[in-house]
């Protein structure tokens, strides 16, 4: 009889500015982000040895635990496309009954004790199982048919639907966060709403009462209204609420301090 049970160990973990916060992983690496992240192996000569020859190889396949999740479902609703259920095992996402996930990462370094990688989708301490060498000859096949992610990528590569504009309230949001915070949604809102404004939950899109609906974007919410085809974007909220914002024992909101000045500034726009 087959165990039913098989038990893994790591090999080592990622360090990685992407710390676990709901927010701040990609769904796949961003390839255009001059992004370096590490993978410390455990201790030992054994490990030290089997990245022997490694060097030479231009990317390679981190295969890893998503250990953050605490659950699986058999139909999940990825974050692309129409509002629409898919099997689990047709997408990548992390809600698996085995929450394994690989990555072909860029390798740009082996130095003793870790790799250095290129950009990547996983959060800081996420554990690895396994390294193998991407083999273009082997891994890639470019013209091969995908499914439902080609229909999605075919209906984004057509003309945006709807326009988005900015009320003066939400354009003096959107400056003053630039401008005092370093933070700028307009792509995310341009890529997202034009698109497709429906409620949606992995893209954070929510009715709410009368005409207006929001998009969660990080650590704030823009509120919206849709007449037609055209969408705009009335104003912008904090998503934490202030009990949050002011617990000591919640140091790692993001954007916290931001949150505490636009509550002092709109203490009207928070319900
Ligand atoms: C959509 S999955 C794709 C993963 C991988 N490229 C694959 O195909 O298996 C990537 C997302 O997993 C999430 N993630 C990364 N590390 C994780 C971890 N250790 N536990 C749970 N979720 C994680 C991040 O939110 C990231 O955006």
């Amino acid at each position: 009889m087959p165990p039913d049970e098989l038990t893994l160990q790591p090999i080592g973990f990622i360090r990685t500015e992407k710390k676990p916060l709901k927010f701040n992983a990609r769904h796949q690496p961003d390839e255009h982000q001059a992004e370096t992240n590490l993978l410390e192996m455990l201790p030992g000569d054994k490990y030290q040895k089997a990245l022997k020859d490694l060097a030479g190889f231009d990317r390679i396949w981190l295969i890893w635990w998503f250990h953050r999740n605490k659950d699986w479902r058999p139909e999940v609703l990825p974050p692309r496309g129409p509002s629409k259920r898919r099997g689990v095992f047709a997408t990548r996402s992390p809600h698996r009954p085995n929450p394994l996930g690989i990555t072909p990462v860029q390798l740009i370094a082996v130095k003793k004790g870790h790799l250095v990688l290129g950009p990547c989708d996983l959060v800081d301490g996420t554990p690895v199982f396994d390294i193998k060498p991407y083999i273009p000859a082997y891994d890639a096949f470019p013209s091969a048919k995908a499914g439902w992610i080609a229909e999605v990528d075919a209906a984004l590569a057509a003309p945006p639907a709807y326009t988005v504009a900015y009320a003066p309230q939400a354009a003096e949001h959107l400056n003053w966060l630039r401008d005092h915070w370093s933070i700028d949604f307009r792509d995310r809102l341009q890529e997202l709403l034009a698109r497709d404004p429906s409620p949606h939950r992995t893209r954070r899109i929510r009715s709410r009462r009368g005409e207006l609906f929001d998009i969660g974007c990080g650590a704030w919410f823009a509120v919206f209204k849709v007449e037609g085809q055209a969408i705009t974007v009335l104003h912008f909220k904090p998503a934490f609420p202030l009990k949050f914002l002011t617990d000591p024992s919640r140091p790692e909101i993001p954007d916290k301090n931001a949150q505490l000045a636009f509550r002092a500034l709109w203490p009207k726009l928070l319900d």
